[in-house]
């Protein structure tokens, strides 16, 4: 299956609003990064640059890089991204990332009988960001 199209899909469908939206892959890293840009292509020298970085559990923290991109290399790195100049937001960027979904405790797939009622199936998909929506 196209996980990327999958993916896409749920970011789309999920009824969010996003400037941008960056898909980090499961091989990022060091010499696999995921660039992203602040939008903003010169400073003058009174500018007061930053980004805010809101996690994927929704804590926010002002990042120390004064840098105009960022070189993202680990999956932690998934969030919520602001540019700012002067406290003021220039470019908002979601970066997120699916893991493959998987039926809880069996992993793989299950077989339903005439006559299976109230059965419950529980997908997950750990580390996913923005919380995927699934359908059956
Ligand atoms: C940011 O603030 C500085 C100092 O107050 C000012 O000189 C500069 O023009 C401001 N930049 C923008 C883009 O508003
Ligand atoms: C940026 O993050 C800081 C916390 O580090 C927060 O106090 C501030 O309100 C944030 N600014 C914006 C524009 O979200
Ligand atoms: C990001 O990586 C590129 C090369 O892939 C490098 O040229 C650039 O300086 C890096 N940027 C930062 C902010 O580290």
């Amino acid at each position: 299956m196209d996980w990327l199209k999958v993916c896409l899909n749920l970011i789309l469908f999920s009824g969010c609003v996003y400037a941008e939206v960056v898909v980090m892959s499961s091989k990022v890293g060091a010499t696999n990064p995921v660039t992203i840009n602040a939008g903003v292509s010169t400073l003058s020298a009174n500018d007061d640059f930053s980004w805010n970085f809101t996690n994927s559990v929704g804590v926010e923290t002002t990042l120390d890089s004064k840098e105009l991109s960022l070189n993202l290399t680990k999956l932690s790195e998934v969030g919520e991204y602001e540019s700012l100049v002067n406290g003021s937001v220039v470019n908002e960027i979601t970066v997120a990332y699916l893991a493959n979904p998987v039926i809880q405790n069996t992993r793989h797939s299950v077989t339903f009988n005439e006559g299976d009622n109230n059965r419950k199936l529980i997908c997950i998909s750990e580390g996913s960001y923005p919380p995927p929506h699934y359908q059956w």
